[in-house]
């Protein structure tokens, strides 16, 4: 792999006490080229703007596909990624979906850890701080028909972050709107997906929520996904999340929560979980918490969730005694080494 240093780099102006996830990069990035039906042209270089033709796919038909993912220091600034081969899987399952070609993982590996080693200095030091990295895969043909490109590329940029949503959630039960459908693309991590849940999140957050819990797309009775998150219930004592499906992401930060949990001995259910239950968990006050997971999010609790107009809100649970920031607790001691790792999750 060819590696370009910077001669400028932008370090000494990133204020690590002031980050603003998605607005400061680091130095460098990485890119990988599909030509011909071959992966070529692996390169690390400055961080900067890339030039294609107003026709390539991507901007047309949104052939694009995209991961999460992060990397942590300890407290002698050692550097571990989590779980990476489950991205790694995960962004060619989502490749193959929206007829894109998949990625070696050769590539993927080695121009991840040599990246994120050559940036390492971008990595926040403090507890809860990481180095939020998206590998994404876009279509560059410059052919107008609504065809799979021939040519690809793969790249990867990183971004400090520390906390992705800043407080307890006001959710919204979706009635109209839908993420995904059965048989979509729900699943992957497709960069239309995301697209078009701004609109309907525009809409919920001007009547004062902060993201949409999403129903399934017939019959909005069947919870799926919140915001950007995987979702978890504290039901009658039992961590109930709805089963992966063809409508939901299967996150990394759930398939560890929901780990930890089996081996703490918690009662663990994957299940579909309607609306219903859930409001009647509100209504009886045997809903306990509720809150959402993903790598940007981490792990964020709901404080009301609404339903065709009316607020509930969840019990009211000292920090201590909720089993969201119990595992958070947890994730993140393993994910900044503090821990023993007894699923060998730590890179
Ligand atoms: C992630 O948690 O990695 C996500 O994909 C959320 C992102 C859209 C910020």
């Amino acid at each position: 792999m060819k590696i370009e240093k910077t001669l400028h780099s932008r370090i000494k102006k990133m204020d690590f006490n002031n980050i603003d996830f998605g607005n400061q990069y680091s130095d460098h990035m990485f890119c990988s080229e599909f030509k011909n039906g071959k992966w070529k042209n692996s390169i690390i270089k400055p961080f900067g703007n890339i030039m294609f033709s107003p026709t390539s796919l991507v901007f047309h038909y949104g052939q694009a596909v995209f991961e999460g993912m992060k990397a942590y220091k300890d407290q002698n600034e050692e550097v571990f990624l989590f779980r990476p081969e489950e991205n790694f899987k995960r962004i060619n399952r989502s490749a193959v979906r929206l007829e894109m070609p998949t990625i070696p993982e050769n590539i993927f590996m080695n121009g991840l850890k040599q990246l994120i080693n050559i940036d390492r200095d971008w990595i926040p030091k403090n507890y809860g701080q990481s180095l939020y990295i998206r590998p994404f895969l876009i279509a560059t043909n410059g052919v107008l028909s609504a065809n799979p490109s021939k040519d690809y590329m793969f790249m990867i940029i990183s971004t400090p972050t520390d906390t992705y949503y800043k407080y307890p959630l006001k959710i919204k039960i979706e009635e109209k709107y839908s993420r995904s459908a059965s048989g979509g693309v729900g699943f992957t991590k497709a960069a239309g997906n995301y697209a078009s849940s701004f609109y309907p999140t525009r809409l919920a957050n001007e009547k004062g929520f902060d993201q949409i819990l999403w129903t399934d797309s017939s019959t909005h009775t069947m919870i799926e996904e919140s915001g950007t998150m995987n979702v978890f219930f504290y039901l009658k004592n039992k961590l109930i999340t709805p089963k992966f499906n063809d409508n939901i992401l299967s996150g990394i930060t759930c398939k560890s929560i929901l780990s930890l949990a089996e081996k703490e001995g918690f009662f663990v259910e994957k299940r579909n979980v309607s609306v219903s239950e859930i409001i009647e968990g509100l209504q009886t006050g045997k809903l306990k918490e509720a809150f959402g997971c993903g790598t940007a999010a981490v792990i964020n609790y709901f404080k009301t969730i609404s339903y065709k107009g009316n607020d509930f809100d969840l019990p009211n649970l000292a920090e201590e005694k909720r089993i969201s920031l119990y595992f958070k607790k947890i994730l993140l001691d393993i994910q900044h080494n503090r821990s023993e790792d007894p699923f060998g999750w730590r890179v």
